[in-house]
């Protein structure tokens, strides 16, 4: 296979894996592991719920993919014992579609609306009402005869969740009572997700190996879930008859999969290339780097630009995206301040 024909690790999904992420998705607060301080203030705001025999305030859960947002609301509903009604942003077209959606809820319902932040204007302003008042504003007619009647809304819980807050406006944000941003995980919760995952799907992991898959995922379950797959997938060709895996058989996948020693993928590894190669470390427009990757603007914003700036290799600044030391170090670079510049090469 072509360098250029490898999906990164960080890619889309395919439909076999999203039915797999049903079955390894943790389906109560007790399951989830890690994002220790949603879990607990989760825990508290159910609590206090119940103990008042309200519905649960809206929330808002906000981070990159993968980290356990549409798990956690899920888990919402889990929690306080109500079903989970499930739409997302994008198959609302028209305000209709999400009246009738409310109309049909029931106290306590927990309506999850994913990627709320591509919601049409239209659609979003039924929802002020819904949330705030549990009211839902409903025109009647067009025309001159056109007037609006107002109809009372069970009390609801609405969860929402998006990889890009900043694209939600105001008035939306403003009116979840809790919003909450999940991190990335680090390696030991990571390898307790590992542990869970390989019990389910009956794939036998040593130790060194759990901690090899864990420390290259991105600080994502949903890649140390893929990475665990595809591992499994050499081990069946290439471990001993006990199909195994072991730490060296691990690390030979892993490479095999290009995923480098800090978990980077293709894709990242093109984006940093191209910024500190390329580019000089910036700063440069986000749209350039993309052309100059041939990658979706908005995959970058979302997948790839998030983990470089929280291992430190990549900065926003208000000019473009700059590299870090990190970042030369890593693609084996020298420092920059240590390369002579050009100009006083020449003079010498
Ligand atoms: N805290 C966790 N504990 C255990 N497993 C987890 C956790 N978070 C995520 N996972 C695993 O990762 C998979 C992906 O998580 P999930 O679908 O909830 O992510 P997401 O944030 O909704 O991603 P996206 O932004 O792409 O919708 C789940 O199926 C589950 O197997
Ligand atoms: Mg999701």
């Amino acid at each position: 296979m072509s360098e250029h024909t490898r999906d990164p690790i960080s890619a889309q999904r395919l439909p076999e894996e999203v039915k797999l992420e049903e079955r390894l998705r943790p389906a109560s607060l007790e399951e989830m592991v890690g994002q220790d301080r949603i879990r607990e203030n989760l825990s508290v705001f159910v609590r206090a719920a119940q103990e008042r025999d309200e519905s649960l305030d809206h929330v808002l859960f906000h981070g990159p993919p993968g980290l356990g947002k549409t798990s956690l609301a899920g888990v919402v509903a889990q929690e306080m014992g109500a079903p989970l009604r499930t739409t997302s942003g994008p198959t609302i077209e028209r305000a209709g579609d999400l009246a009738a959606l409310l109309s049909n809820l029931e106290h306590g319902d927990v309506l999850f609306i994913d990627e709320i932040h591509r919601l049409p204007p239209s659609v979003e302003e039924i929802l002020y009402p819904a949330m705030e008042d549990f009211q839902l504003d409903l025109m009647i007619g067009q025309g001159p005869g056109a007037h609006s009647i107002r109809l009372d809304l069970p009390r609801f819980t609405l969860v929402g969740a998006t990889t890009r807050a900043g694209l939600l406006t105001s008035p939306l944000r403003d009116r979840f009572g809790w919003t909450a941003r999940l991190e990335y995980y680090p390696a030991e919760d990571l390898e307790r997700i590992l542990a869970r995952s390989a019990r389910v799907l009956g794939i036998s992991v040593d130790a060194g190996a759990m901690g090899e898959i864990a420390r290259r995922s991105r600080g994502t379950p949903r890649i140390a879930n893929r990475l665990l797959r595809r591992v499994r997938d050499f081990a069946e060709v290439d471990a001993g008859a006990d199909k195994r895996v072991s730490c060296e058989l691990a690390r030979h996948a892993l490479e095999r999969l290009d995923v480098d020693d800090a978990g980077f993928d293709r894709l990242d590894r093109m984006f940093l290339q191209a910024l500190v190669e390329r580019f000089d470390g910036g700063p440069v427009g986000l749209e350039t780097l993309a052309a100059a990757v041939g990658e979706d603007k908005g995959t970058l914003e979302d997948v790839v630009e998030p983990f470089l700036i929280h291992k430190g290799f990549l900065a926003r600044t208000p000019r473009g995206r700059v590299s870090t030391r990190l970042a030369r170090a890593h693609l084996g670079l020298p420092d920059a301040d240590r390369v002579t510049p050009r100009s006083q090469l020449d003079m010498l």
